[in-house]
């Protein structure tokens, strides 16, 4: 039977193989390439390299278990237990040098997540989450911020790829919510990290449109598990599909929410 310690050590085992591979493109250089002839999403052979290592890992202990990868896709066995991986969530970031960037592993069983896994390599920080247990970085437990007011609140985003109406969205929101005297707006580069910051108490809100699964999967999970609040820009529990995502300690995200509706408009309106 499978246990939920097992996961955990087996996923931490599959994050260090991709550390490994991580650290020698740094050192060694890296072929850097453009997603599907698209002009900013950049794929680096340590994103497909690490995503490998990661799969042969899982495949290794739970031959039987399914997986989604942003590089390798789904591998379409039929599972209880889904691993979702973006082996770099923060290539741009990975693809500059600049040490913001993590690997990101979740676990769902019978399609709800159990497990989540956020490591950033440079700054030996590993976020992890086990359903019922908290959430720790590295062996500490980890809780959201208590903060209550806007005033003393950090914000993080980040920018969907593309160029056209959901970057509007995003701009106005930045004004809304600095309208509102928060403390401040990040743009660090790697969601699945954001959400960790969100639930180590760095910061009190993340929102961002168009994140993948495997770019929120971890991290949302890990920030519930903090105490923090998750969900779509409908306040809906995220499913495992492109989404709006929208988290916050929880005094404030009904506020934030009702501050985001024009994205509750556009999520009606998407076809994702
Ligand atoms: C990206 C990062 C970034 C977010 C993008 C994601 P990638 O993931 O999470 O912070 O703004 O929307 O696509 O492409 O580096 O795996
Ligand atoms: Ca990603
Ligand atoms: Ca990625």
């Amino acid at each position: 039977m499978t246990s939920l310690q097992q996961i955990a050590s087996v996923a931490k085992k599959a994050a260090l193989a991709a550390r490994e591979i991580q650290l020698k493109g740094l050192r060694d250089g890296t072929q850097i390439s453009l997603k599907g002839g698209k002009t900013h999403d950049l794929v680096t052979v340590a994103d497909v390299e690490s995503e490998k290592a990661i799969a042969r890992t899982v495949a290794e202990a739970f031959p039987d278990h399914n997986l989604l990868g942003e590089e390798g896709g789904d591998q379409g066995r039929s599972s209880e237990w889904l691993w979702v991986v973006d082996p770099i969530d923060g290539t741009t970031n990975y693809s500059r040098h600049i040490p913001y960037f993590s690997t990101s592993i979740a676990v769902y069983h019978q399609g709800r997540p159990v497990f989540g896994l956020v490591a950033n390599p440079l700054a030996d920080e590993t976020f992890f989450a086990i359903e019922g247990e908290g959430a720790y970085l590295n062996d500490t437990p980890v809780q959201c911020s208590a903060s209550t007011e806007f005033t003393q609140s950090l914000f993080i985003t980040g920018f969907y790829y593309d160029r056209g109406k959901n970057i509007e969205l995003t701009l106005d929101a930045l004004r809304t919510f600095y309208g509102k005297g928060i403390m401040g707006i990040r743009r660090f580069g790697s969601a699945a990290l954001d959400l960790c910051y969100l639930a180590a108490g760095r910061a009190e809100a993340f929102f961002e449109i168009g994140l993948n699964a495997w770019d929120f999967a971890a991290g949302a999970f890990i920030a519930t598990q903090a105490g923090a609040r998750v969900t779509d820009a409908a306040g809906r529990p995220l499913r495992l599909k492109k989404s709006y995502v929208v988290g916050a300690v929880p005094a404030l995200h009904p506020q934030v929410l009702a501050d985001l509706e024009p994205w509750k408009r556009a999520e009606e309106l998407s076809s994702w």
